[in-house]
């Protein structure tokens, strides 16, 4: 692996847990970092309840607009710990494996998939098994075109654990979900960016550059227009029709109502009145 493009110094720490950094960059920029680099950022018990508060912390953070997921040390992340996700959580009896599983599932989707700042997962390395939840769960995602991803559970013995067969097939054709999952073959950045489990597989060197140039674009929308966006789209999609209106117009209301800026007034005003911009070709300056 090459030079780890994840840490920049000038970041200012929001916390730092045993196992998951979260640090505000310039430009609202939150990183929440996978931080066993050691054990390829495997996901432990520990790390998944830290994570949760990570999310948190970024949440509540105003001047957090954007976050991205990523790992240190050239992983993204090695999927569930096999010893201490699997095995010692095993011997724990059924309190701690539905403890264990809730806690999982609350930051790798339940909270991500919904969290009402745009997210960017930034694939900076191996990313396998589990690891791919939390990267569907973000809006977009990046990769280093030579990382290497797999659904390597059939190597070891068991099926796709938690929501991992979900998310897939809320994202990559069935073709290529079913050939990964029952062969265990793993695939490249590149491959995952053609079948759309990614946005854009880019070269290593440049994997920081892209993701910090599309969350700047991101930060400068109106959060709340964004939130009703991005969440208009995620929910709407497997209702019928006819609930889906009712609820995006909700959401549109809402949006409406909701934003300081005024935002839909004063681009109508821009475009109509003033003629000083082309929505379609880009957004209006904020004074
Ligand atoms: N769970 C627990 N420990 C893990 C882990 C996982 N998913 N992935 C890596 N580790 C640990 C290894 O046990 C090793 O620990 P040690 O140094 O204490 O022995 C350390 O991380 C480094 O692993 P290693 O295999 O030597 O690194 P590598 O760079 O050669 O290979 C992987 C990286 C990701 C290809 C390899 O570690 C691997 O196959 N991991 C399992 C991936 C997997 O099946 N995940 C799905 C879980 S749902």
């Amino acid at each position: 692996m090459l030079a780890d493009p994840t840490h920049v110094d000038g970041n200012e720490p929001l916390g730092r847990w045993a196992t998951v950094l979260a640090e505000l960059g310039p430009d609202g920029i939150a990183w929440l970092v996978l931080n066993r680099p050691d054990k390829r950022n495997a996901m432990n018990p520990t790390l998944n309840a830290e994570a949760l508060q990570a999310l948190d912390v970024i949440e509540d953070d105003d001047r957090a607009k954007v976050l991205v997921l990523t790992g240190s040390g050239g992983s993204f992340s090695a999927g569930m710990d096999l010893k201490e996700y699997f095995r010692d959580v095993d011997t724990g009896g059924q309190v701690a494996r539905a403890q264990s599983r809730r806690v999982t599932n609350e930051w790798q989707y339940r909270r991500l998939r919904y969290f009402p700042k745009p997210t960017i997962a930034m694939v900076n390395g191996w990313c396998f098994g589990g690891a791919l939840t939390p990267l569907v769960a973000c809006d977009l995602a990046i990769t280093a075109d030579d990382a290497i991803f797999g659904l390597s559970e059939i190597n070891w013995g068991i099926p796709p654990g938690s929501v991992v067969s979900r998310a897939l097939a809320e994202m990559i054709p069935a073709r290529d979900a079913l050939y990964y999952i029952m062969t265990g073959t793993t695939f490249t950045g590149a491959q995952a960016a053609a079948m759309r489990l990614v946005n854009e597989a880019v070269p290593r060197e440049q994997l920081r550059e892209r993701t910090v140039e599309l969350a700047r674009r991101l930060a400068g929308f109106n959060r709340v227009v964004l939130e009703a966006a991005k969440t208009g789209f995620k929910r709407a999609r497997n209702m019928e029709w006819e609930v889906a209106e009712e609820y995006l117009y909700a959401k549109l209301d809402q949006s409406i109502a909701n934003d300081p800026d005024h935002s839909r007034e004063e681009g109508l005003r821009r475009f109509i009145d003033e003629k000083s911009f082309r929505p379609g070709l880009g957004t209006y300056k904020r004074d």
